[in-house]
Parts: structure tokens; sequence; C-alpha cells
């Protein structure tokens, strides 16, 4: 097929989470020749250990578009994003828009491509908390109601999109991106020597990360937290990747020196994906609010205490090894879990490293050949 008559896709990369989600998937597409990929680049997350670094370890070449929006309140960062893009669309007019997860720049994008009638698909569609207090289910729900094709990760994906009024012909169970990311590089996970290097055994420590504005932008939450973390690291060691968001809110609340000075907390700056994931790997259990995380400890069978009134993934929970748990609940659930009593997960359906694949087929699918 000569080169200007392919389709055009743009891929939205943005913040943390989204570029572990498009590195499998901008792989998969730009191996195909039915069709040609472009990758833009948000800004919203701009520090090297929050978006070069993760270029780098995937692969990905430099973005096509870089939009340099960074940081602001929600409608600014939405506003930023929308007027950039926007100038992208319409110098390029793409026939696809992908969208993925629930960040800001997730939802910015697909309001623009919408508006200029530019189809959207949405990976890692139909989740949903009841939670509206969470921005990130706001963007949920406003992304799917703009997207064309809707990608889902698990069965209760495809009910809340029905349940909304989605027809069943936009709406394909592809299984769980996260997992291909980690698929992806588990060879170079496995041999990283980052958990060695800071001196523990396997399954001799706890990490914990934590940004959620519910969890840390609220003195007195993120205050008992901090308590509880500090009584928790008396039975196991922590290791807390401390997000840029969170340290900022410790020093304002006074909370930070307690956690630094804490002999068994070691605070380290937020760390690349196969660090991470080295140190996930041979942990003996996560503390997190994050979503990613719930799933790829269910996938590796490492007991998860998730610090959140609710789950958009449920699957976790009922299929994983995750449990919801309030603040003041985390010493009570590390002592279930050192003593060894723990849900083991099952294997969850399509979670298995093969999205990228089934993802793409899709696409192609839906694509009209002009
Ligand atoms: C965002 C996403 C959240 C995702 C998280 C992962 C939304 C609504 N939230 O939250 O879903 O789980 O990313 O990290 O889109 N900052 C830096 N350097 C950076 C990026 C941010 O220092 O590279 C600081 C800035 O001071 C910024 C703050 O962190 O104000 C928060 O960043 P922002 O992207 O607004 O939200 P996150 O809390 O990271």
């Amino acid at each position: 097929m000569p080169e200007t008559t392919k389709p055009l896709i743009h891929l939205i990369a943005a913040a943390r989470p989204n570029f572990m989600k498009i590195a499998p998937l901008y792989h998969q597409l730009a191996r195909e020749d039915w069709c040609t990929v472009q990758i833009i680049h948000t800004g919203q997350h701009y520090d090297p250990n929050m978006s070069a670094d993760f270029f780098r370890d995937f692969g990905l070449p430099e973005p096509d578009h870089h939009l340099d929006v960074g940081s602001g309140s929600h409608a600014v960062q939405t506003a930023k994003v929308m007027l950039a893009y926007e100038q992208v669309c319409l110098e390029q007019r793409p026939d696809w828009l992908i969208v993925v997860g629930d960040v800001n720049s997730t939802v910015a994008c697909a309001l623009v491509a919408a508006k200029l009638h530019i189809p959207v698909a949405h990976l890692e569609a139909g989740l949903r908390s009841g939670d509206r207090e969470m921005p990130e289910e706001i963007n949920r729900i406003v992304t799917d109601a703009l997207s064309d094709l809707l990608w889902t990760p698990s069965p209760d994906g495809d009910e809340n999109l029905l349940r909304e009024g989605k027809s069943k012909d936009q709406v394909d169970r592809v299984g769980n991106i996260m997992i291909d990311s980690f698929e992806m590089l588990k060879g170079r996970i496995s041999e990283d020597t980052t958990r060695a290097d800071m001196g523990f055994e396997p399954g001799g420590y706890a990490l914990v990360t934590m940004h959620r504005p519910s969890n840390v932008d609220d003195q007195s939450v993120l205050q008992v937290i901090v308590e509880q973390l500090i009584e928790v690291s008396g039975s196991v060691p922590l290791v807390l990747p401390l997000h840029p968001r969170t340290r900022k809110q410790a020093e304002t609340f006074g909370l930070l020196a307690g956690i630094e000075n804490a002999p068994n907390i070691n605070v380290i700056e937020p760390i690349a994906y196969i660090q991470f994931m080295n140190l996930v790997c041979d942990a003996k259990l996560l503390i997190t609010d994050s979503g990613g995380i719930q799933e790829e400890t269910s996938y590796l069978g490492i007991p998860c205490l998730t610090l959140r009134d609710n789950t958009e993934r449920p699957i976790t929970i009922e299929m994983g090894t995750n449990k919801l748990v309030k603040p003041g609940q985390l010493t009570d659930s590390v002592a279930e879990i050192l003593r060894g009593n723990w849900p083991g997960g099952k294997a969850i359906p399509l979670w298995d490293g093969k999205t990228a694949g089934r993802v793409a087929a899709s696409l192609r699918r839906h694509t009209r050949q002009s």
C-alpha cells in the first residue's frame, strides 16, 4: 500500500501510567503494514523519571509531536491539551485517535477529536469505580461517552458500557494491556538488580506507592497513613518511591521528615519501570492507591492492599490478590498477610500479554480502507 493511503493513527502519551500502556500497542501497530502510527506526548508528566525513562525502557521513539503542557489545575491542564492537540489534528486529520487510561490528557484529546469528527478508540474502556470524587472517574465516563470503539480489559467493563448505552459492536474485550507491558520487559526486570542493590532478600520487604488526592491532599488522612506506615515498618521494612505530588503534600503538612527519618522506611525518588517492577516482583506485599499496581500484583499473585474506598478494577478483588483497606486498617491487614492469611489469585482471562495484537486486529476490522 502506498504510504499516503495508509490510515494515520494518533496514539496519545501523557502521564506515567500511559507510557506503559501505549508501548506494546505502538510496537504492534508499527509492525503492521496497513497503518501509520504517530505518538503525541502531551507533556502532562515531564520529569525524566516520570516520562523520558519510560520512553527509553520501552524502546519508544521520540514523540512525533510534543505538546509540552506541564502541570496545572484540572481545567488549565485539560484546556492546554485541547488547545495544543486541536492544532495537531487540524494539520494532520488522523483517521483514528487512540487514547488510553483515564488521565486528564485522555479526556482532553478525546474531546478535541470527537468535535472534529475524528473517530476515537479507548483502550482500558468501561472501568467504573462509581466514585465521581475521583478525577479519573469523570475522565473515564466522558472519554467512553465520546469514543466510537471501546476496548475493555474484563467483563465488568463490557457490562458498564452496555448499561450506559454503547452498542455491542462498539465494544471489544481485548484483555489487559499492562500485562503486555510486563511481559515485554520481563527478562530485563528479572535481570535487574535494584532489589539486591538495596540489600533486600526476596519477600523481605513491602513496597508502597501513593499519590491519589483522596490520600495525600487531606492532612488528617495523610497523617494516619504516615503513622500506620511507621508502625507497619516495625514488622516489615518498607520501600517508598515518593510521587512528586505526595512529596509536596507531605512537606506542606510537616509529615515528610517523619517518614524520611523512620529507620525501616526507605524513601526513594520515583523510579523507572524496570527497576520498579524488579521491586514489585520480589515484594512480600504492596500497599498502593494505584490502578495499575492492583492489576500487576493480581497477575503476579502478590498480596495487594489498596488504600481506597472503591476500585474501578473489581476483578482484581474477585479473582486476584487485591483488598481495599482504609488508612486505619493498614497495620492489621499487613499482619494478616505476614501470617500467610491471604487469597491466592486465579488467572484472569485475556490477561495474557497478547492484548496489543487483539487491539490492532480490532482496529483494522473497524477501519474503513480508503
Ligand atoms: C496523574 C493522573 C493519575 C495518575 C498519575 C500517575 C489525572 C487526573 N491524574 O496524577 O490518574 O495515576 O498521574 O502519576 O490525570 N509533577 C512533577 N513532575 C511531573 C509530573 C507532575 O513534579 O513530571 C508534580 C506537579 O507538581 C503536579 C503534581 O505532581 O502538580 C501532580 O501531577 P498531575 O499530572 O497533575 O497529577 P498526578 O497526581 O500525577
